[in-house]
């Protein structure tokens, strides 16, 4: 798992003033929304014994553990020990890790890794989420499979055909035209040329009866470090997904979806949006699940690629690079905070 990210752990909406367990490279990590609306990210784990600050309550933008109530601020600092008589004082040590947030795109991004801030990598731009013409609709799970299998597998085109031949991929079509990469030291996409499957019914009739292009460009692409942009061209409009693969751990992972559409931007058309996502994954699902090794190889030469996968390609070498840079965590490490802390360690959005 790569450190020195922006990670987006969790939906903006879904952040309030109870304090929140999240999970990212195998840590927990406590978020809070604080009075004056930014959001605060703590390790869930309390110094003194270990107890889970998530499972606590907030007194004012602190929060407070569940165990013996020691109070932590947002910048990690312990402030209120209530088991020392009056007067005596806060040891130095008693602190837990704070980490940046920013709010943005509807997403609460906690920096993992211990960069200083000009050196951290961008957060993607998704201009969807400010375009009014654009209806956003939200959706997560859980997969057993490694983040990286279940990245690669949104990026890849080649698999629509054979996993979704019953939802927009077409067995009859498998081929994957040549494509052109662009990008830079933290993205990669390309625009795929697919071509789908008539629809069925009185649609298929209508589509039938007016010349209709054949093929539709798929823009599809990676950001690092667990972020995929599918972006498909249909003749009625835009469907834009981006897709965060979390990695809870090494081998589990809460995949979130954030859908843009601007067509049927009704609020009566979001359920059927969400029920189609969830649909497309589940079929995505066991094939992930069941893909051996668990983890992505570390060797570019271990697995086959042929001329269609280079967009993952492309990931495998970026990623290796980072890795021989030292940005990969596994197994026990651990992700330090801003050591040595700065103040407020919490950057508005
Ligand atoms: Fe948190 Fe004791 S374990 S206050
Ligand atoms: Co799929």
């Amino acid at each position: 798992m790569l450190k020195n990210f922006w990670y987006a752990v969790e939906f903006g909406h879904a952040v309030d003033r109870r304090p929140r367990k999240v999970t990212c490279l195998g840590q927990d990590f406590v978020i809070w929304r604080r009075r004056d609306g930014r959001v605060a990210c703590l390790s869930d784990l309390c110094v003194h014994r270990g107890g889970a600050l998530s499972m606590g309550t907030l007194a004012g933008d602190s929060i407070a553990c569940p165990y013996h109530g020691w109070e932590y601020e947002p910048d990690g600092r312990c402030v209120k020990i209530p088991a020392n008589p009056p007067g005596r004082g806060i040891p130095l040590k008693a602190r837990v890790d704070a980490y940046p947030v920013v709010e943005r795109y509807g997403m609460v991004w906690a920096f993992l890794g211990d960069l200083p801030e000009e050196e951290r990598p961008p957060i993607p731009h998704i201009p969807q989420h400010e375009d009014p013409a654009f209806r956003a609709v939200y959706w997560e799970t859980t997969v057993d499979a490694n983040y990286e299998r279940t990245l690669e597998n949104v990026v890849d085109a080649a698999h629509t055909p054979f996993v979704h031949g019953t939802a927009f991929g077409n067995p009859d079509r498998p081929e994957i035209p040549d494509y052109e990469i662009t990008g830079d030291d933290w993205h990669a996409e390309a625009d795929i040329l697919l071509s789908p499957p008539l629809p069925k019914g009185l649609w298929g009739a209508l589509a039938r009866r007016r010349p209709r292009a054949e093929h539709v460009v798929v823009s599809n692409g990676w950001y690092l470090p667990n972020i995929v942009k599918l972006h498909v061209r249909l003749p009625f409009g835009d469907l834009v997904l981006y897709d965060y693969n979390i990695p809870l751990g090494q081998d589990r992972t809460l995949v979130k979806i954030v859908g843009y559409r601007n067509f049927f931007t009704g609020k009566w058309a979001d359920g059927n949006a969400v029920k189609r996502i969830g649909k497309i994954f589940e079929q995505d699902r066991p094939v992930v699940e069941n893909q051996r090794p668990e983890l992505l190889p570390f060797d570019l030469s271990a697995e086959l690629h042929i001329r269609s996968d280079a967009l993952q390609v492309a990931y495998r070498r970026r990623r290796r690079q980072l890795m021989d840079r030292g940005w990969w965590v596994g197994g026990d490490d651990i992700v330090t905070g801003d050591v040595p802390r700065r103040e407020a360690t919490v950057i508005p959005s």
